[in-house]
């Protein structure tokens, strides 16, 4: 690898932080022919690593951690990853602070352990998610205590839990952030094997075109959930409104989605982080603030169309299908299933039964266990229901023998959060459906 010199390096590339962002990226570079060094100060989840277990759920990542597990070296050892390696990737989680503002204390942290101990040239490439100016701040900061030569890098990711890895080897693009053509040059190499358009730009544009991708995501969802709202009072169907803008090719089709709103680790985090960079920059953003309220009403609104049901039906009986987040993911931070359920659970008549497929234990992490209890599966959630609620859109929740469902249920109401289930099939079956914006 031109400019650092590969012998010198035991490892060509190591990667601090082995959350869902250091991971993936650890493992695809290695898949590329790299030698990489992962690094995390959380000792359980190493020792996981090196026990051939996998610390999070990622469909495939199994499978290509086996293949290529001899190019990885999973450690503790954050100075041992510092010297050997010649590129520096952080991929430490900047969390939000109890202000909504973006936590670097971890990041920073990484950065300081580096800057003391670097005596020679490296690239610190910036993987994480972090306010625009930090590559300016790393650089001050290492200057602090190094004199020497060294490159800053901005690289955000753009991985889905659920598609990570398909978001990493194939992506829609590339951004770099880098301001000197050493770096540049080594960016573009440990990138080669991957086909995408590739863009090269400043540091800072680098790092607002992450916060501004999520934020106008999470602004399409906040946009198509509005129309939603308006096609429950004028009988219209979001699904086809949304089918027939999205064929707009300035639009498309995709995020177009209504349902009960945005959840995870990212949207919420990095549309108010984007708030929050406009408050250190002294811009006020309005859309991004609307895009927040529009997503936590959605929820709001969800919870009312419950309790309205259940009061008119005296019923009081609450089957949940879904709790993570999204499909195809165990992750329920910030899911809206936790959020509502919570919500639910101020009543205590209300008698909640809940399935996911894999996200159960995470979710009992996070919800009070009081008039709730976990379901093996979706037949078992329904049973007795006088209200089935379906929260997450598991492909699994369309295979679902309806007829069965409703010969268990109490009371025939379903409440479709995610327009997953078709209207006309759902009440020729005698149940009583309402969607998010549906007729
Ligand atoms: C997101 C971005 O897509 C990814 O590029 C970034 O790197 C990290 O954040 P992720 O949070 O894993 O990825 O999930 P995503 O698939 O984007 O969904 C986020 C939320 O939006 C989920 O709660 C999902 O249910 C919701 N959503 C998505 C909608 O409500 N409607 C849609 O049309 C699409």
């Amino acid at each position: 690898m031109s400019g650092i010199n590969k012998k010198a390096k035991k490892r060509d590339i190591a990667i601090i932080g082995t959350g869902y962002v250091g991971l993936i990226t650890g493992v695809c570079f290695a898949s590329l022919g790299h030698n990489i060094i992962c690094v995390d100060k959380d000792k359980n989840k190493i020792a996981l690593l090196n026990n051939g277990q996998i610390p999070i759920y990622e469909p495939g990542l199994d499978k290509i951690l086996k293949k290529h597990r001899k190019n990885i070296l999973f450690t503790t050892d954050s100075k041992k990853a510092i010297e050997e390696s010649g590129i520096i990737f952080i991929a430490v989680n900047t969390p939000t602070g109890k202000r909504g503002e973006i936590d670097m204390k971890y990041f920073k942290a990484a950065i300081r352990e580096i800057a003391t101990q670097i005596e020679e040239y490296k690239i610190i490439v910036n993987k994480s998610t972090v306010p625009v100016g930090t590559g300016e701040w790393v650089q001050k900061e290492i200057k602090k205590y190094y004199q020497g030569n060294f490159s800053v890098v901005s690289n955000p990711e753009f991985l889905r839990e659920g598609s990570a890895l398909k978001d990493f080897l194939k992506p829609d693009r590339i951004i770099i952030g880098a301001e000197d053509n050493k770096s540049k040059k080594i960016m573009l190499e440990i990138y080669s094997k991957i086909e995408a358009p590739l863009l090269v730009v400043d540091i800072k544009s680098a790092e607002l075109i992450k916060y501004a991708a999520n934020a106008f995501l999470a602004t399409k969802i906040s946009f198509i959930n509005e129309i939603a709202n308006l096609c429950e009072k004028i009988n219209g169907d979001v699904v086809k409104v949304a089918e027939g803008i999205g064929l707009d090719k300035r639009i498309g089709p995709k995020f177009l989605n209504a349902g009960i709103g945005y959840g995870g680790s990212c949207f919420p985090k990095d549309v108010r982080g984007l708030d929050s960079i406009g408050k250190e920059y002294k811009y006020n953003f309005n859309i991004i603030k609307a895009v927040m309220l529009v997503n936590q009403k959605q929820q709001e609104r969800f919870v009312r169309k419950i309790k309205k049901i259940l009061n008119k039906i005296k019923g009081n009986r609450i089957g949940v299908w879904g709790l993570s987040f999204k499909p195809n993911t165990d992750d329920v931070r910030k899911s809206p299933a936790i959020a509502i359920i919570k919500e639910l659970q101020k009543n205590i008549n209300y008698k909640i039964q809940a399935y996911d497929p894999i996200a159960i234990e995470n979710a009992k992490k996070e919800i009070p266990f009081k008039n709730i209890k976990y379901s093996k599966n979706a037949y078992e959630a329904a049973k007795n229901a006088d209200i089935l609620i379906l929260i997450t859109d598991w492909s699994e929740f369309s295979k679902i023998n309806m007829q069965r469902v409703k010969k268990s249920m109490r009371q025939y109401y379903i409440l479709d959060g995610r327009n997953q289930l078709n209207p006309e099939n759902i009440k020729k079956l005698g149940f009583y459906y309402e969607g998010i914006g549906r007729k």
